[in-house]
């Protein structure tokens, strides 16, 4: 017969067993980390090495925002020339059927790619593919800009000095203003022939956009295409962020440091569970900024406006940062704007971003929240300069 002291001595036995296994679980699912490890580790070489030559640019290149960090992008380097690509195998399918968002994500590595030259000794001269984004394209990579390059006297910039601190914050942001100068520098910095920003801080104009985003967010979950494309991105615990170094996650989606290691404890949630933590922390969360914004172009379809807006964007965020300000893409209506057109249905989401937006001739391309983080960003994952670098001599 089991006497008192051995059940109870046998019950903690299995307690610690127990907890040996939460453990293991909390080391296997990376709980109680973000940020460090192999999956973020281009953030520290973002400056390369001066022996890298013409190719020292590119390790700032990948760096750059990117929808769902499918990291869409190839790099074929020819002495002092450099061919971008967009990798149209790593796309997001229904969420963005005209590959526009890629072709953002494209521009923003090339914005990356242009600083990193100035400063190291380079004049990059640029010329972008033109052409219609069409919807549903084949998975082949396609040329989106040719670059060579000249030498240059360098310069300081502190926009490349943001680089590696530029990241995506999807937590909550403090009610304080963001200045008007503030919003007119940027403004200044990112508005040309070809691209334009409106910012949005009139409260109830706020609101109405918020609930123009999170109606927009309802119409998205609510699509299960675009639900189950949207989670072929999904990357859940160390191993797999490990193995594919891209893709939303839970380091970055936003929650305090305890709630990201609880909710990497508990068993992976379905596409669905996803959808609705999204809905939620988009409507109570991520629409309540200070400032709301666009970026407009006047054909949101031409390859050469997606490029620009991405240049656009990656350099706003850059000065954000710079200024100390914390910034997310909300593009939650556009892409809506895109799957009807893709569906050929009624659409009522571009109408009603361009009343927003009071640019006649402009449309929206890229929506954003702009403020002060409670909290600083993690790292995104990103995979090794060599694993785009094609053809390359
Ligand atoms: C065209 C485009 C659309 C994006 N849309 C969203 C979005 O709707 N919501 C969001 O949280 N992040 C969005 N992002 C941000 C990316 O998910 C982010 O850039 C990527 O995961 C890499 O992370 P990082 O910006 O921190 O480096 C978008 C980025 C781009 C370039």
């Amino acid at each position: 017969m089991k006497t008192r002291r051995a059940v109870i001595g046998g019950a903690g036995a299995v307690l610690l067993a127990g907890l040996g296994g939460l453990g293991y679980r909390a080391w296997d699912r990376g709980a109680f980390g973000s940020g460090e490890g192999p999956a973020t580790a281009p953030w520290q070489e973002w400056r390369g090495r001066p022996g890298d030559g013409p190719r020292r640019p590119l390790h700032a290149a990948i760096l750059a925002a990117n929808p769902h960090d499918t990291q869409p992008w190839l790099f074929q380097a020819m002495g002092d020339q450099i061919t971008v690509l967009a990798d149209r195998s790593r796309s997001l399918g229904s969420f963005d059927p005209f590959r526009r968002e890629m072709h953002l994500g494209v521009g923003a590595a090339i914005e990356n790619l242009m600083r990193a030259s100035a400063v190291f000794g380079y004049a990059m001269n640029v010329i972008v593919n033109g052409g219609r984004l069409t919807p549903s394209p084949g998975p082949d990579p396609v040329k989106a800009a040719h670059l060579w390059l000249d030498a240059a006297p360098s310069g300081r910039d502190p926009l490349f000095e943001a680089i590696p601190n530029r990241h995506t914050n999807r937590g909550p942001y403090r009610e304080q203003p963001v200045s008007l100068p503030a919003l007119h520098r940027l403004a200044d910095l990112v508005s040309d022939h070809e691209v334009r920003v409106a910012f949005i801080v009139d409260a109830k104009a706020r609101a109405n956009l918020a609930a123009l985003i999170v109606a927009a967010t309802e119409r998205i979950i609510a699509d299960p295409q675009m639900s189950a494309d949207s989670a072929r991105w999904f990357r859940t615990g160390r191993r797999e962020v490990l193995a594919h170094r891209d893709g939303i996650g839970i380091d970055t989606a936003g929650l305090s440091p305890l709630m990201a290691a609880a909710a990497k404890l508990l068993p992976d949630q379905s596409a669905a569970g996803v959808d609705r933590y999204w809905l939620g922390m988009t409507r109570d969360v991520q629409t309540i900024a200070p400032v709301l914004g666009f970026i407009l172009v006047q054909d949101r379809l031409q390859m050469g406006s997606a490029i620009a807006a991405g240049r656009a964007w990656q350099r706003l965020h850059l000065a954000a940062t710079d200024m100390g300000l914390a910034a997310q893409p909300l593009n939650q209506p556009v892409e809506c704007v895109d799957r009807n057109a893709m569906l050929g249905r009624s659409d009522e989401f571009a109408a009603a971003l361009t009343k927003f937006a009071q640019a006649p001739g402009w449309e929206a391309t890229f929506c954003f929240r702009l403020g002060y983080g409670e909290r600083p960003a993690p790292p995104s994952p990103r995979r090794p300069l060599s694993a785009v670098l094609v053809n390359s001599a």
